[in-house]
């Protein structure tokens, strides 16, 4: 997979340098790249912004800059990734043979913005089978609307929001989409077991508590059942925490759940 993230502050994006998604960029399982915006710009001052039409506190993000840089970048990843050659003739003749239906790359644009569509794990999951995404940074009052508007004749795009608050741009947005969606390509994370039970996942539920040694710190111990040794009843604690915890502290995520597929995961444990 292809990432571009537009910033101008690609410096916020230095920590995608470290850990899993670091050795991902190493092992080529990810080929993320990271631009300055005002890169693009043409004028003395390396100016992105500019006063918002309507009058109003604060700035907008020009959209002849960012339209440059993101044709500039979603060019560069088409050129990264063409569609396939056609394949020889099977019995060696130069006749060509019919095209074979190469799927088209799948590119996306996101856009950080605390307006968006709040950003979930079904997201990523789905993100996560794109060739390309490009992360467009906005700072100040935002990127003019006519930015995705534009680019929704020709690609997805999506402008999404990690949450209920205000953040002062979209770098740190851009930190968790890359993180989320990196983690679920294939050989980043090198137990994949480990993407099966946790918070958000298939189940619906927010994961159990996990404890390791030793078995009593601070005067609080292990429960005791996880030192059991068995199993059977470590997975029906394990189910009933999860549950306890999702009723407490996420009821939003109870009353999605489907009654019918909770009763048979109940039986399954
Ligand atoms: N930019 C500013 N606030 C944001 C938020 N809550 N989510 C995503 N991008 C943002």
């Amino acid at each position: 997979m292809r990432i571009d993230v537009l910033t101008i502050f690609p410096a916020y994006l230095d920590a995608l340098d470290l850990s899993l998604v670091g050795k991902a960029r190493r092992d080529g399982l990810l080929d993320l790249r990271v631009h300055d915006l005002r890169d693009w710009t043409t004028d003395r001052h390396r100016t992105v912004d500019d006063t918002p039409f309507g009058g109003g506190a604060g700035m907008v993000m020009r959209p002849d800059v960012w339209g440059k840089a993101l044709d500039d970048v979603l060019a560069a990843g088409t050129a990264a990734t063409p569609a396939v050659p056609p394949a020889p003739a099977p019995d060696g003749s130069d006749a060509a043979p019919p095209a074979p239906a190469a799927a088209s790359p799948r590119r996306v644009l996101l856009v950080p913005t605390p307006s968006g569509e709040r950003f979930t794990q079904a997201m990523a999951e789905d993100l996560a089978g794109a060739d390309q995404l490009v992360l467009a940074c906005g700072r100040y009052e935002g990127i003019d609307a006519r930015v995705a508007e534009h680019y929704r004749g020709a690609l997805e795009v999506h402008e999404i929001s990690l949450g209920d608050y205000v953040l002062n741009g979209g770098e740190v947005a851009a930190l968790v989409v890359v993180e989320a969606v990196a983690r679920l390509l294939p050989g980043v994370i090198g137990n994949p077991a480990s993407l099966v039970e946790e918070s958000h996942g298939a189940a619906g539920l927010l994961e159990y508590p996990v404890y390791t040694k030793p078995p009593v710190w601070s005067g609080l111990a292990v429960p005791e059942v996880l030192t059991s040794g068995d199993h059977g009843k470590v997975a029906r604690w394990r189910r009933d925490q999860a549950l306890a915890r999702t009723a407490e502290r996420r009821p939003d995520m109870v009353a999605r759940l489907d009654p019918e597929a909770l009763d048979r995961a109940d039986r399954a444990v």
